[in-house]
């Protein structure tokens, strides 16, 4: 085994390790980005760590990934639209919020920012994201290059900080067009790891 992925196993040890101590309740929001498929294996990693996991997917997230991948490695119902029935929770924006200890968005489109940082709340993640902006939120950008530069995405993004969100990411690197260049989603143990730190501050102020 090499030094450094010696040093990954470490990491991923004290991740799991801390989770699996704090067992956050996990909100996670998929939005339609090309790195949906990559949220299946985050939320397949937080819930072997002992968080608890519910899954929030926009219709356009469902063209890129079905909810029953994100069901079946969490163990949880997926929740699509503000409009259809659930058993499990009435007003679900509102009441999955109030279940979440830390919300997390990845991907986070250049179109779902806009949304939470305009207060536009048309489908079911917007309106949670207008709910939960008090929570320890984390929020992992992807898109193409291009679409992350653009400067209307970065003063969406400067007013996501401002509004109180973490954000992890984007790294540099192979996107989907093939091209390399910033806006790579962060690999979902990069993911899990700033989770574990939201984790362990509420643990501490709670
Ligand atoms: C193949 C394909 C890949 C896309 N990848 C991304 C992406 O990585 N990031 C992004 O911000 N938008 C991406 N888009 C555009 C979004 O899907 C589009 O802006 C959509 O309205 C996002 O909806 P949502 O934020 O409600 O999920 C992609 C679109 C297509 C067709």
């Amino acid at each position: 085994m090499s030094g450094e992925s010696k040093n990954n196993s470490k990491t991923n040890r004290r991740a799991l390790d801390s989770i699996h101590k704090t067992r956050p309740k996990v909100l996670l929001g998929v939005s339609g980005g090309i790195a949906a498929y990559k949220a299946v294996d985050l939320a397949s990693k937080l819930t072997a760590a002992g968080a608890g996991v519910k899954t929030v997917m926009t219709e356009n997230a469902c063209r890129f990934v079905g909810p029953k991948s994100f069901e079946a490695v969490t163990g949880s119902p997926v929740f699509t639209s503000l409009w259809t029935k659930s058993e499990e929770y009435r007003i679900k924006h509102v009441n999955l919020v109030d279940w979440a200890d830390i919300v997390v968005l990845a991907p986070a489109t250049a179109n779902i920012i806009a949304k939470i940082t305009n207060g536009i709340c048309d489908d079911l993640l917007s309106a949670t994201f207008c709910v939960c902006w008090q929570k320890p939120t984390l929020l992992a950008p992807a898109m193409n290059g291009n679409m992350w530069h653009n400067p209307a995405v970065q003063r969406n993004v400067e007013r996501a900080r401002e509004m109180g969100f973490n954000l992890i990411g984007p790294t540099k690197g192979r996107l989907a067009n093939g091209a390399i260049a910033e806006g790579r989603m962060s690999e979902p143990q990069d993911i899990l790891e700033a989770v574990e730190k939201l984790a362990s501050k509420i643990k501490k102020s709670g």
